[in-house]
């Protein structure tokens, strides 16, 4: 798909797995019952083990093959600078905050559900985003705003098509909210997105409130998952 402001085509939502290692979630497949969840679980188990890029992540140090995405869409589009702040929403394992610091950020806090093994130079928070008052005590660690805010954030699905849907918009535009009530004028936002979720309303807020908008399917993105990223540049 092409990034230029491509609207994603309509496709089936995938699941991501409940179990396994935190590298890499998100990508897994629609589940019905226990046994073929199981079962999806062990499949997700060793696709992950043969997978080249959770290879190449456990060969470099990076903890999830997620690194390679943020690294992937931050070659293109030069989006960490030395000394930037950044927020990281959906955190854990670690591997965009390893990134953000790697590339020079000099503060970074993080946020998931899930806990993160320290990491030296970041906050980590463990919360829920979504909860009131979790964006201001990430903001007061920061200790100032963001010249950049990452979301990679991804729920667990529940199956039904229209209520996954629901939740995934309401990530995305949570996560938007934040980025343009807190990010500093020329700052950026990124944010997981799946080709068939309708981000329609959300697209158009981040057009009027960004330069450019993009749509970016990195290398690193399993070619068989809907997922792709929302990459706004220049807080207007
Ligand atoms: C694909 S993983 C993130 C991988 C991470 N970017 C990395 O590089 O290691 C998605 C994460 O989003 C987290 N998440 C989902 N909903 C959340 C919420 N409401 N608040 C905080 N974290 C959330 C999940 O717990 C999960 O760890």
């Amino acid at each position: 798909m092409s990034d230029e402001e491509a609207k994603p085509e309509r496709r089936r939502m995938v699941r991501p797995p409940s179990g396994g290692t935190a590298a890499g979630r998100g990508m897994g497949t629609k589940m019905k019952t226990a046994d073929t969840k199981s079962m999806s679980s062990q499949q997700w188990i060793k696709r992950q083990l043969s997978d080249k890029w959770s290879e190449r992540a456990r060969a470099e140090g990076w903890r999830s093959r997620a690194a390679f995405k943020l690294l992937e869409i931050d070659d293109r589009f030069h989006l960490i600078r030395a000394g930037s702040r950044v927020i990281d929403l959906g955190a854990a394992p670690g591997g965009w905050v390893q990134v953000a610091l790697k590339r020079g950020a000099k503060a970074v806090v993080g946020v998931d559900l899930l806990p993160i093994e320290p990491i030296p130079g970041a906050e980590l928070v463990q919360a829920d985003f979504t909860h009131p008052g979790v964006d201001r005590q990430m903001m007061d660690l920061l200790g100032g705003p963001p010249d950049l805010v990452l979301s990679d954030m991804a729920h667990n699905t529940v199956g039904h098509r229209q209520t996954d849907h629901l939740k995934i918009i309401a990530l995305i535009e949570i996560a938007a909210d934040f980025a343009i009530r807190t990010l500093k004028p020329g700052g950026h936002f990124v944010s997981k997105n799946f080709q068939g979720g309708d981000a329609g309303g959300v697209l158009t807020r981040l057009r009027a409130e960004f330069e450019t908008v993009k749509y970016v399917k990195p290398e690193s993105s399993r070619k068989d998952s809907a997922e792709v990223f929302l990459v706004a540049m220049n807080r207007r």
